[in-house]
């Protein structure tokens, strides 16, 4: 990682559910708050900083991979966007939309599929910034990486959110990265369990009895 980044420990025990406001529906699912969602906004303004330091000299193509980075994406590019409107330079930006699935029980394979990314010819000579709510082996960035290298775009960097203390982990380090987190499931801010739990605004730990109620 290049870049400072917010370091979560693994002996952190998070903030107590009790302190904040959240679905009542997902009472009892959840074990503890690992970043309040004031804090991604606060992080998520600074990482705009950084990324328009070094990209924003030329036109810039946001690729967002769904379904978890579509928050992230769209606060940090809010975020670019007001950079844009309170300085005097002034940078087109496009924002696409990629889908990535790998087909082995939802472990990263190398055999990924990109969906939405059959003609990328379009980010030929862009600055170009992927936006990724979690990464964890960097095996999945990797290939994606290559991917969008054979399309000859001037510049890439990668935006990570989270990025998971896992083993064997370094095939790929985003640019920027907002927090390192311990090797514990998250939900929260579009990160989901099943689908469940994109509509929680903060990033927690998931409890038992909540991956028992949703496990499918
Ligand atoms: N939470 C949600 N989705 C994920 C995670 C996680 O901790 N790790 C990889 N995908
Ligand atoms: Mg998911």
């Amino acid at each position: 990682m290049s870049n400072i980044h917010m370091k979560i420990s693994d002996d952190w025990p998070g903030y107590s559910l009790d302190l904040f406001s959240y679905p009542a529906h997902y009472s009892g699912d959840l074990d503890c708050v690992i970043i309040p969602h004031g804090v991604i906004m606060d992080r998520t303004e600074r990482l705009a900083r950084n990324i328009m330091d070094e990209l924003g000299d030329h036109d810039i193509v946001v690729l967002c991979v769904l379904k978890g980075g579509y928050q992230f994406c769209a606060d940090l590019v809010d975020r670019i966007k007001a950079l844009s409107r309170n300085s005097n330079r002034t940078i087109p930006m496009r924002v696409h939309f990629i889908r990535l699935k790998s087909y082995l029980n939802d472990q990263s394979t190398e055999d990924l599929h990109i969906l939405g990314a059959e003609d990328l010819s379009f980010l030929a000579g862009k600055n170009v910034l992927i936006v990724e709510a979690i990464v964890g082996t960097g095996k999945t960035m990797k290939t994606l990486l290559k991917h969008v290298e054979a399309f000859g775009p001037k510049m890439i960097k990668v935006a990570g959110l989270l990025v998971k203390r896992v083993p064997h982990s370094s095939a790929c380090v985003p640019d920027y990265v907002g927090f390192e987190i311990p090797n514990r499931f998250v939900v929260g801010y579009a990160l989901d369990y099943n689908e469940y739990f994109r509509d929680l605004n903060h990033i927690c730990v998931i409890s038992e009895s909540g991956k028992l109620k949703y496990k499918i």
